[in-house]
């Protein structure tokens, strides 16, 4: 019977240079429209949609297509014709033909659906996941997931090309310290001890550079326990990445040589090498590690001009080893109380004292502190942060960490509010020399700024004991508009240095050993100097395609609060397979909160 029914063709793709042919069409209907008395179906596949004709003259079979509801899955055999000038549609691939139905088989008919494809408004988030599987059906998921797997696939076709092998690594494991909390998994043949799902391959892939593979990468998922946002999710892909013998611009190299190619997928216009900032610079111009240099607007130091400044908060600050900075804001002199309030109070919410904001008014330079500095010594400060006339001047007085977040916050709020992104334009950044190290305050103590296996600036080694926090890192991070889609380093590979490393972050080498034995092991048996990065696949082609949030460029993604509306998990499992586990529930019949004993 197949082949009576002649070669199915993909809707989307059907053209004039196929008028005059039969075809055969299996798809879904989208729309249907009756008019007067011809009925026109619009019917979709993943190519694309196009028009089905069902003549009033043709009796039985126009009777059928006029009841077609939408998302009945049909098979169609028609007649591809060319429209009229009048009937085509610019706005469709396939505007400019129409196919005249001869045979019509309904192959599935759907009940009331819970949310329309072919509909206007976007149902909320949770219905959307909840019926996934009919959200996936609408035009821009269905872009959104081939252009995935183009990106994909491009990305695999350059690491190949530059002699990578896609090595597998395990997903049950033990932990990987990201930063995170582990996802742990129990052990039903060795009761009492779990598996961690891996937050990274991070220490797999260095020991395949151990084990000489050399050139490693893997589309790896990962799994992290901590607080989402629409740039997080629980399980999420990283394009991970690893080599022997390199120094960190051969890793950066490859991986432009990735973006150019998903870039040229989006129809982006990019060119390498991309720009590069110390992390230095990066916190103090932009006042963030993930720059967005997609526009100007950058922060100031003034400090050396208010040293002796008649304004207390100014004089104060720098007296205490403090800073301070400001930063331009055009066009926002006419900014109105209330907006210059809300700024304050989000600049105090940071941990700034205050906001002092000039604004440049004409010939008049107006703002509270005015008074007491004078208007000359005003109009220095806004000379000193590139204002112009028009222009709202912010500064931020105090611990040079407190100005950098706050007007690196301001800057990129503000920036969107003043309208000076161009969305036609992306900016990809690498920053550079990050600190190893960074101390929490509350626990006092370190925390590795990426993780424990990062090596140090060699320059910085003599500070490792005496001086942590200056250590600097040989650790490399990719920002696109504004967010982190990569991060990487190169690698500690002498024991000697790893095992001062882990003494600096407080890992004692009895904890070390039990937590990374099998590292340490691998680092005295011939460890080669290494290095790689792993990219954000999620966060990568959300920005590509312009989506907010990495949830609609995953297939099944989780809610915020980790659960998958669609199939219900994280779910209650029966008594018998806790028991199996040799796990029990505490907490009074409260699954989601109850603790875990043995
Ligand atoms: P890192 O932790 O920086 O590095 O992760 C690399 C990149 O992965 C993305 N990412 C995430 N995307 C979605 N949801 C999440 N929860 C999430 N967490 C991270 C980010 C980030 O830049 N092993 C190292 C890499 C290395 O050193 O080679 C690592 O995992 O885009």
């Amino acid at each position: 019977m197949g082949s009576e029914r002649g070669a199915r063709r993909a809707c989307g793709r059907l053209d004039v240079g196929d008028v005059g042919r039969d075809v055969r069409l299996n798809g879904w209907v989208h729309r249907r429209r009756d008019f007067g008395g011809v009925v026109f179906v619009q019917v979709r596949d993943r190519s694309g949609l196009v028009q089905v004709v069902f003549d009033p003259d043709a009796g039985e079979l126009h009777q059928r297509g006029s009841e077609l509801r939408p998302e009945t899955v049909v098979e169609i055999e028609g007649h591809v014709v060319a429209r009229g000038p009048e009937q085509i549609n610019p706005e469709m691939a396939t505007g400019r033909v129409e196919v005249r139905a001869t045979r019509l088989e309904v192959l599935s008919c759907p009940e009331e659906l819970p949310l329309q494809p072919a509909g206007m408004q976007l149902p909320s988030e949770e219905t959307r996941l909840r019926w996934r599987f009919l959200d996936l059906r609408r035009e821009p998921m269905r872009h959104a997931l081939a252009f995935r797997s183009d990106a994909v696939r491009a990305i695999r076709d350059v690491l190949h090309r530059e002699g990578f092998w896609d090595v597998e690594t395990p997903i049950l494991t033990r932990s990987t310290p990201e930063g995170a909390r582990d996802y742990l998994v129990p052990s039903r043949v060795q009761r009492g001890r779990f598996y961690a799902l891996p937050q990274s391959p991070q220490l797999f892939k260095q020991l395949l550079m151990v084990a000489g593979v050399e050139r490693y990468y893997q589309i790896a998922r990962c799994f992290r326990d901590e607080d989402l946002r629409a740039d997080r999710q629980p399980e999420f892909t990283q394009v991970d990445i690893e080599m022997s013998f390199v120094e960190p611009e051969d890793v950066m190299d490859v991986v432009e040589k990735v973006l150019l190619a998903v870039a040229q997928l989006a129809k982006w216009q990019i060119t390498a090498p991309f720009q590069r900032l110390t992390w230095d610079e990066a916190m103090n111009r932009y006042g963030s590690d993930a720059p967005d240099t997609r526009y100007e607007m950058l922060i100031e130091d003034v400090s050396d001009g208010v040293r002796d400044s008649p304004f207390a908060p100014f004089r104060r600050a720098i007296e205490e080893g403090g800073v301070v900075r400001g930063l331009a804001v055009p066009g926002a002199a006419g900014f109105s109380r209330r907006e210059i309030d809300g700024l304050t109070e989000e600049a105090r919410s940071l941990g700034a004292a205050g906001l002092v904001t000039f604004k440049w008014n004409g010939e008049v330079v107006a703002g509270p502190a005015v008074k007491v500095l004078g208007e000359s010594a005003a109009r220095e400060l806004l000379g000193a942060i590139g204002a112009r006339q028009g222009d709202l001047g912010l500064f931020v007085a105090g611990p040079l960490g407190v100005a950098r977040r706050v007007l690196g916050t301001l800057r990129k709020q503000l920036a969107s509010r003043q309208g000076l992104i161009h969305e036609d334009r992306h900016g990809l950044c690498w920053v550079t020399d990050f600190p190893l190290f960074e101390y929490d305050e509350e626990s006092s103590r370190f925390f590795a700024c990426h993780h424990p296996f990062t090596s140090p600036n060699p320059d910085d080694l003599e500070l490792l004991e005496s001086e942590p926090g200056r250590v600097r890192a040989r650790a490399y991070d990719l920002a696109l508009d504004g967010v982190e889609i990569g991060g990487g380093s190169i690698r500690i590979h002498r024991p000697d240095i790893q095992q001062r490393v882990f003494a600096a972050l407080g890992i004692s080498r009895e904890e070390a050993r039990e937590r990374f034995g099998f590292l340490l092991d691998a680092l005295h048996y011939g460890a080669p100097p290494h290095g790689g990065i792993a990219l954000g696949l999620d966060r990568l082609i959300a920005l590509l395609l312009g989506f907010e949030s990495i949830r609609d460029v995953i297939a099944f993604p989780k809610t915020t609060s980790a659960g998958c509306p669609l199939t219900g998990a994280p779910s209650a499992v029966d008594r018998e397979q806790l028991e199996e586990l040799g796990l029990r529930l505490t907490g009074a019949g409260d699954q989601g909160a109850g603790e875990c004993s043995r």
